[in-house]
């Protein structure tokens, strides 16, 4: 630990390295206080697994082998900063995929032993979660979270830091799973969420009526994406002409739709203050211009991160190791990393009326 600095209560000027390495971005970022953003480096694997159509675990492991280091020295040299100054190394622990985690775990272990400083392990989805406070430390709790990535679909109530209520998740695939997966069908490339946005812009959102599943029952707060990709591709098989613009922009439309009502529900069902976007899934523009019409509307606050906070990042992880430091102190430099990790989640108390407990 450097000599002056008691990191196991972080306040304002608690300098934190924040390292991801749980997917197919290889990222490292300084971050002061919790939520001054010194430095952010992210270092795309998406070149590397474009001709698989999707991330290749073993591949993703060696590329962050390969990429960590340097970006780790790029996040240190653009902070401009020593690296004694560092009080905390974070990194993200899982969930994600193994190997991949274990390249930034080992990294972070050894620089907070090499640096005499705490390790601690950072939740990813915890992380997306805090991506919002590193642009607004003002914002309120209650409020909902939108945490919409390729792997996770889920709707939370943040009461306050690290008190967690799951009001409602995907009960098949995650949204940008079916972004990934309707992309590549409709051979629009990889990654799917991004290249249908910009095919959406040419087509038309109401040409086809895709199903919104789950949505008769206004307090059922899951979502299923499965049916959805399953009727797009039945419909373009049924007609081989039709635009795939407007086959891009209906499906959107349908995705963004039950997203936008199902977070708009739970901020009443919750009282929240306002709704937070979170995850890659986050930088789509109709669900963000949806969002923000929405919650206008409905007289709540409607915050979205920058693009570039909502997808995969170490300034999310750094923010939120600073929280975890503040209240758990550092992680033990035996533990490892956790491909299934789960959110930390409350119990639900049955107290806001309708929605049924889904905090399991
Ligand atoms: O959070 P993230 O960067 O990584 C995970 O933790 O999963 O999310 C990646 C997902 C991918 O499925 C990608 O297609 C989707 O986010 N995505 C988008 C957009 N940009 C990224 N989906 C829809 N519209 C976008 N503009
Ligand atoms: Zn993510």
């Amino acid at each position: 630990m450097s000599a002056d600095r008691p990191t196991s209560t972080p306040d304002e000027s608690t300098v934190v390295l924040g390292i991801e390495t749980s997917c197919d971005e290889t990222a490292a970022a300084i971050v002061m206080g919790g939520n001054d953003v010194v430095s952010s480096v992210v270092s795309s694997q998406i070149e590397i697994h474009a001709d698989f159509g999707g991330v290749v675990p073993e591949i993703a492991s060696r590329a962050h082998l390969e990429a960590l280091n340097p970006v780790i020295a790029r996040a240190i040299v653009e902070a401009g900063i020593d690296e004694q100054r560092i009080d905390a190394v974070a990194c993200t622990h899982g969930p994600g995929l193994i190997g991949a985690l274990l390249v930034g775990v080992s990294a972070a272990k050894s620089l907070a032993l090499a640096w005499d400083v705490p390790y601690v392990g950072v939740n990813h989805l915890e992380a997306h979660l805090y991506s919002a406070f590193l642009e607004d430390p003002t914002l309120e709790f209650p409020m909902v979270v939108l945490l919409v990535s390729g792997g996770h679909t889920m709707l939370i109530e943040m009461q306050d830091h690290g008190r967690y209520r799951l009001l409602g998740q995907t009960i098949d695939d995650a949204a940008g799973e079916a972004f990934d997966k309707v992309a590549r069908f409709l051979d629009l490339g990889y990654p799917g969420g991004p290249a249908i946005d910009a095919e959406a812009l040419n087509g038309d959102p109401d040409a086809i009526r895709f199903p919104r599943a789950l949505s008769d029952d206004p307090d059922n707060l899951d979502f299923s994406f499965s049916g959805l990709k399953t009727a797009v591709m039945n419909y373009v098989r049924k007609h081989p002409d039709v635009s795939s613009a407007d086959v891009a922009a209906s499906f959107q439309m349908a995705v963004v739709d039950v997203l936008v009502t199902k977070a708009r529900r739970a901020a009443q069902v919750t009282g929240a203050k306002g709704i937070v976007l979170g995850g890659g899934v986050a930088a789509n523009s109709l669900l963000r211009e949806e969002l923000l019409g929405a919650c206008a509307k409905d007289g709540v606050r409607g915050f979205l991160p920058s693009r570039s906070m909502c997808t995969d990042n170490a300034a999310m992880i750094a923010a939120a190791g600073w929280y975890r430091l503040a209240s758990d102190g550092p992680t033990d430099l035996a533990d490892g990393a956790h491909p299934n990790l789960k959110l930390p989640l409350i119990r639900f108390d049955d107290a806001d009326g309708g929605v049924a407990d889904r905090a399991r």
